[in-house]
């Protein structure tokens, strides 16, 4: 990536364009606290499929030429531009957050390579591939104590530094380890953490990329792609929070969901039959676990055709669905690209007659295999094919479902993967299938979006587990195929951490894992960690023992409803955190770093994590554990079993029998909480109920119906609440829902008061 010395620059409102003696760059100022680093490999232009409108908020920019360098300097920023494009990065106070190295990469020596892979391929070890020199590749100075986070998905430990990897949404059945280098989703986005300084770096470059975070060479990081524009987003703020914040201002919020989406649900690949259906759900109620969605995986389909019912093992699915909802019960039903090639079929007959399906080199439609044996993938780069998905929905709907699983949509295939040349030409441009292939399933998502959108006029509840960076706009995402692993529980907390801090909020894994078998215990241990993250699912595959809460014993069965209980007390702390997070871009689920990112105990914690800023969950993770040790950050900490008032930064150790998962309040906290019900809304919650943990402290919450738009034309209540002295007052600050409540009630050291009346 050669470019040369400077030869002129020339400043055009927030855009600085640089001439090099090989090639032109591009900086511009984004925000303040944004700074877009550019250079056409492809396109004058950006080319993105996560970031949407206008993002430029002008501010003053400040742009001279100094002896060796461009210097362009905003209130926060400052980015110094050197020949060959190196740019280095400070924040407002001159300290040195990024340097670009002027040397190139050290690629590792290598041997007699080829004799010796032919050695270790004959004995069936995997062959790494030669690392190899990108056509984009740009490579920062490591300056020493830098820690990584984000990266979306990958696996592995919260802090990425000494790893490196790939952004190819991959569908990989062996159990996911740490050495993996891409998962399902590819969010190119990381957050660097120093001493002195943190920063945000998004490289919006869809195509195949690949991160180095120090694992080649221990004096560089690096990331690269092939194909693309050098397009990244240098993304400052005060701490993590504000980088998090800045870059969800870029890329979009989380909206807030509908409220049941954030009660407990129940999957398997399969509830086979209507009856199956009918059953969970009368076991759900009389084993006495709340529960709020069921889902159907393939087989509700008619030969796993999309859009069709399978009418002799779901007949009449419209009354099944009008009856489990009267009895608080919603159904989300899967749904994956692959369509399958059956003449007569209306979705590939239709498809097949707009030109919907990808091509070949040939023009012919492109066909591999998935679930319905021969399939072809839907364009969904074109608005009109996305339309044509979504308004197929419909039917759905007005079934009953209230929303979608998107599935194999990196796009998974049998017969081998999609050659990179598959075009996807039905929109106004013709995408290959190397260029799409990382956003397809975002793609695919923003249709079922639209679709629930349109026709259930409800937030739409879409579930992806492929993806590109700014998913969030448009659904959830869950972890894919784990399996029934204490490593998997483990990994859970950091790959649901690093989803939160690249902008999705919105997640969750497989409790009890999806593939291998599950135990008693594991199966406990894992509702004590899905109870508090946001998504809270139970799914897994067919073949695997059932794991659904009472498939074991009375114990299991006491403490797993304890759990999921907890959730449903926790909802409206949950839904406030949600309400936050539109505004915010702020996860519900929080590595501690990200609150005590000075704590130098806390960077490489993976086993402990934060609910908003005042749940400190740690839980047990280990096979046979009984106790651990856990690690209050600063500040004052109630043992919420206990109640037990501890001082925070200290190590202590903990009880934790198969019934405990530890959790701390943070002291100062106020948790609105909800009532014992089997399904959100059951109960009707007309009173505000507060749990407070110590004596100062004060909260926000948010009301409104829990289901639609309303709330985006002010129709929502939001209620000041403030704790002096253990004492605990509470005033409405906005009023636009009708069903304010109509007092509140205040739970402190285990007693409830009275009702009390809100401040005028
Ligand atoms: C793969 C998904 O990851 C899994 O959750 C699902 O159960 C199967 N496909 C079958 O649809």
């Amino acid at each position: 990536m050669m470019f040369g010395k400077i030869v002129s620059s020339k400043q055009e409102g927030n855009v600085v364009k640089i001439q090099f003696e090989k090639r032109n760059g591009r900086i511009e100022v984004i925000t303040k606290d944004i700074i877009n680093v550019f250079a056409n490999f492809e396109s004058e232009e950006h080319n993105s499929f996560a970031i949407e409108g206008n993002k430029v908020i002008p501010c003053e920019i400040k742009v001279t030429q100094e002896k060796d360098h461009i210097l362009i300097s905003t209130d926060s920023l400052t980015l110094k531009v050197y020949d060959d494009f190196k740019v280095d990065l400070y924040d407002k106070n001159g300290v040195l957050l990024c340097e670009d190295s002027r040397e190139g990469r050290r690629l590792n020596e290598t041997f007699d390579r080829e004799a010796f892979l032919e050695l270790i391929a004959s004995e069936g070890h995997d062959v790494q591939e030669e690392s190899k020199l990108h056509t984009i590749e740009v490579i920062k100075k490591m300056q020493g104590d830098e820690a990584f986070y984000g990266l979306g998905d990958k696996t592995g430990f919260l802090n990425k530094r000494s790893y490196e990897f790939e952004n190819w949404n991959s569908d990989l059945p062996q159990a996911h380890n740490e050495d993996f280098k891409a998962l399902y989703k590819s969010i190119p986005f990381f957050i660097t953490l120093r001493e002195n300084g943190v920063f945000g770096l998004f490289f919006d470059n869809h195509y195949k990329s690949y991160f180095d975070m120090g694992k080649e060479q221990l004096d560089y990081y690096y990331f690269a792609a092939d194909k693309g524009n050098l397009d990244y987003y240098m993304i400052g703020g005060s701490n993590m929070a504000e980088v998090v914040s800045n870059y969800t201002y870029l890329t979009g919020t989380t909206p807030l969901p509908q409220k049941f989406t954030l009660g407990y649900q129940q999957s398997r690949w399969s509830y086979e039959t209507r009856k199956e259906v009918e059953e969970l759900a009368a076991n759900m109620r009389k084993y006495n676990i709340p529960c709020d969605v069921i889902h159907l995986d393939i087989d509700y389909m008619k030969d796993y055709k999309v859009f069709t019912w399978n009418d002799k093992t779901f007949p009449n699915p419209k009354e099944m669905m009008d009856n489990l909802k009267e009895n608080g019960f919603k159904i989300v039903t899967i749904l994956d690209p692959g369509t399958k090639v059956e003449d007569g079929y209306f979705m590939y007959e239709e498809g097949k007659e707009k030109g919907y399906f990808a091509t070949d080199e040939n023009g012919e439609i492109y066909v591999n295999q998935v679930w319905p044996g021969d399939a072809v993938f839907p364009d969904f780069s074109s608005e009109e094919v996305r339309n044509w998905w979504a308004d197929h929905e419909k039917d759905l709907i007005d079934t009953g479902v209230s929303g979608i699983w998107n599935d194999m949509n990196e796009p998974a295939s049998f017969r081998g993967p999609l050659p990179l040349d598959v075009q996807f030409a039905h929109g106004e441009k013709t995408y290959t299938h190397e260029e799409l292939h990382n956003v397809y399933g975002s793609l695919m998502s923003k249709a079922a979006h639209d679709g629930l959108e349109k026709h259930d006029k409800k937030r739409p509840f879409v579930i992806t587990r492929a993806c590109y960076a700014g998913i969030q706009k448009y659904s959830t995402v869950w972890t894919g195929d784990n399996q029934s692993l204490w490593h998997h529980l483990q990994m859970a907390i950091p790959q649901l951490c690093n989803l939160g801090l690249s902008g999705v909020a919105f997640a969750g894994t497989d409790v009890g894992g999806f593939g291998a078998d599950v135990t008693k215990e594991l199966l406990i241990r894992w509702v004590q960690v899905g109870c508090f993250s946001p998504l809270f699912r139970n799914h897994c595959a067919k073949a695997q023992r059932r794991q659904e809460p009472w498939t074991f014993d009375e114990e299991c069965l006491d403490i797993y409803r304890k759990y999921v209980k907890l959730r449903y007390h926790f909802l409206p702390y949950f839904y406030d955190l949600f309400a936050k997070g539109e505004k915010t871009g702020l996860p519900v689920m929080r590595p501690l770093v990200l609150q005590y990112e000075k704590d130098s105990n806390v960077k490489d914690m993976n086993d402990q994590f934060l609910v908003g800023d005042s749940i400190l969950v740690a839980p047990i993770l280990e096979q046979g554990k009984t106790k651990r040790m856990v690690y209050l950050p600063q500040g004052e900490w109630v043992d919420y079993h206990t109640k037990e008032v501890i001082k925070g930064g200290q190590y202590i150790l903990k009880d934790a029998p198969l019934s405990i998962c530890p959790i701390y309040i943070k002291s100062g906290s106020v948790i609105p909480v909800g009532p014992e019900q089997n399904y959100v809304g059951e109960v009707k919650e007309d009173i505000l109920v507060l749990e407070c943990f110590g004596e100062n402290g004060s909260y926000v919450h948010y009301q409104d119906n829990g289901e639609d738009f309303a709330y985006r034309e002010g129709e929502y209540n939001a209620y000041e609440i403030t704790m002096k002295a253990g004492k605990v007052t509470a005033k409405q600050i906005h009023s636009g829902y009708e069903k304010a409540y109509k007092g509140y009630q205040v739970i402190k050291d285990g007693a409830i008061s009275s009702i009390m009346e809100f401040e005028k």
